[in-house]
């Protein structure tokens, strides 16, 4: 996913079902644009249960893993799926989204704005550069990753 540690650092950033049925799919936009990143890949989609699964396989075995790949693909809402590009974008990503758990999550992160459930934390982020290398090219492959020119590049180097 990029150079880690460069402006071409990317991290794959998703609006939950929960998060897009609440309307929170420009919040997540603004809140990465407003700080300087670069959105780079876009997508709505109503994700298969072995592409969850697949993107949860740490998790199998875990009581609550039947209940989220339900949650993330029974289709009663779509996922909006993000790859977002800028220094250190994987943990600043992790930042804006705050802690799994949202009660634990920092005020002004959008998980402490709008949630309190953690198997309704609304967002997902990359916890690694190898988990947003697996996972962008697990949600989008190369292809559907477009890096343009950003004018605002010169002033947030
Ligand atoms: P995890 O990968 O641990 O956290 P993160 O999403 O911050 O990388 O867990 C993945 C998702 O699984 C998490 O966003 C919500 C769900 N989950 C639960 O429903 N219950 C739990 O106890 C945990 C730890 C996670």
């Amino acid at each position: 996913a990029g150079v880690k540690g460069t402006t071409t650092e990317r991290t794959f950033i998703a609006v939950k079902p929960d998060g897009v049925q609440r309307g929170l799919v420009g919040e997540v936009i603004s809140r990465f644009e407003r700080r300087g990143y670069k959105l780079v890949g876009l997508k709505l989609l109503v994700p298969s249960k072995a592409l969850v699964e697949q993107h949860y396989g740490d998790l199998k075995g875990r009581p609550f893993f039947n209940g989220l790949v339900d949650y993330m693909s029974n289709g009663k809402a779509p996922v909006v799926g993000m790859v977002w590009q800028g220094k250190d974008v994987i943990r600043q990503g992790r930042k804006l989204l705050g802690a799994t758990n949202p009660l634990d999550s920092e005020p002004g992160t959008l998980r402490a704005d709008y949630c309190t459930a953690v198997g309704r934390n609304c967002f997902h982020g990359s916890d690694s550069h190898e988990a947003a290398t697996t996972e962008i090219s697990l949600w989008f492959g190369e292809k559907a990753v477009f890096d343009w020119k950003q004018a605002l590049e010169p002033w947030i180097a």
